[in-house]
This record gives C-alpha cells, sequence and structure tokens, in this order.
C-alpha cells in the first residue's frame, strides 16, 4: 500500500516537471492577455470570429516567454538526472505547443458555435497537453521518446492530473480576479 502510494506520488513529482513549462504557459498567457487578437477580429465562413478575443498575440508570446523561462530554470538541474533533462527545443515546444493547442481549441469552440469562455469540459483542461505533446513529437521526437513514450505511466498520469490541478488553478485565478469563468 505505501509503496503504491510512493509510486503515484513519484509519478505525479516527474509528470509535473516535464510539463512544468506547458502548465506555467497556459496561466501566464492570462495574465500578459489582452490587446490585439491573433485573428485580428477577422470572421470564418461561417460568420464567427477565427479564434475570438481570448487569444491575443501578448498572451500567446507572454506565456511562451515565461513557460520557455521557466524551462531554462529547470535546465540547471539537468545534472541531477532525477526528473528528466530539457532540450532547449523540448522547453520551447512545451510552452508554445501548450498554446497552440489552446487556439486550436478555442478554433474548434468558434466552429461549433460556442462563445468565448463557453465551458468545454476536458477538451479545455487537454487542449494544452496535446498541443504540447504534438510539437514537442514533431521538433523532438528523440526527447519526447525518452520523457514521455518510453513510459507510458508517465503519460496517463498527466493526462489524470492535468484536468485536476486545471480545475484547481482556473478556481484560484477566478477568484484572483484574472479570469472571467472559474473554469
Ligand atoms: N489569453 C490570451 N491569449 C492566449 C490565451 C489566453 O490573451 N493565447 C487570455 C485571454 O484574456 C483569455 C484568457 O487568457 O480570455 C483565458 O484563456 P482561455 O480560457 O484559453 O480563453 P477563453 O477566454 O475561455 O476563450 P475560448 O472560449 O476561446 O477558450
Ligand atoms: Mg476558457
Amino acid at each position: 500500500m505505501f509503496d503504491m502510494i510512493a509510486t503515484i506520488f513519484w509519478l505525479i513529482i516527474k509528470a509535473s516537471w516535464l510539463m512544468l513549462p506547458a502548465y506555467i504557459a497556459n496561466p501566464t498567457a492570462v495574465v500578459f492577455g489582452g490587446g490585439t487578437p491573433i485573428d485580428l477580429g477577422k470572421k470564418w465562413k461561417d460568420g464567427r470570429r477565427i479564434f475570438g478575443d481570448g487569444k491575443t498575440f501578448r498572451g500567446l508570446l507572454g506565456g511562451t516567454v515565461c513557460g520557455v523561462i521557466l524551462g531554462f530554470i529547470q535546465m540547471k538541474f539537468n545534472s541531477l538526472h532525477l526528473l528528466g533533462n530539457f532540450t532547449i527545443m523540448s522547453i520551447i515546444t512545451l510552452s508554445f505547443g501548450a498554446l497552440l493547442g489552446d487556439m486550436t481549441k478555442s478554433f474548434f469552440k468558434r466552429r461549433l458555435g460556442y462563445e468565448r469562455g463557453a465551458k468545454f469540459p476536458l477538451v479545455d483542461q487537454l487542449d494544452f497537453v496535446v498541443g504540447a505533446w504534438i510539437l514537442t513529437y514533431a521538433f523532438d521526437p528523440v526527447w519526447f521518446r525518452n520523457n514521455f513514450i518510453a513510459d507510458p505511466w508517465i503519460m496517463l498520469t498527466v493526462i489524470l492530473f492535468t484536468p485536476l490541478l486545471h480545475r484547481l488553478t482556473n478556481i484560484v485565478g477566478y477568484y484572483a480576479r484574472l479570469k472571467k469563468e472559474p473554469w
């Protein structure tokens, strides 16, 4: 029993460490967001916005830069060989990919007729994981294989733990008046 708890605990620590640049990119995009929307206010063929006012250049840049800065700090721990060694490419693709995933989600949300900020359970919570993983696999396949594919338990932990963490941070963001909705 204790062994199992210790294993799960360790999995959560390692999964969070590996995902940290992506995890930080999302909320810092909220903090730095605002100003010109990425779709420049333009509409898609269906008459709805391409991404909507919730996806801005400042958010995209601010979130990516924060994720990369944190990744650089994490790289200082590479020599510990405990939690996986980051590459410069991996920290960029994890941060930027997270926000690309979030943007892709907004695109589909608008196509489905959801207004900006509308709740989209599970998709809202895993969009950035999928984005971070796909971009990282595309640009740093060796790193992605060594750190994620090689340990499917880590991937499963990320998938199960992220929605929980996401809920928590968004509730905090909501009460800190950074977000309009607590999700
Ligand atoms: N944000 C931003 N730029 C991004 C991502 C987020 O400016 N690339 C900011 C916006 O102010 C946004 C807030 O962070 O309103 C919350 O992000 P999110 O929940 O992803 O967007 P929503 O407003 O909920 O819009 P959507 O319905 O498109 O998800
Ligand atoms: Mg939202």
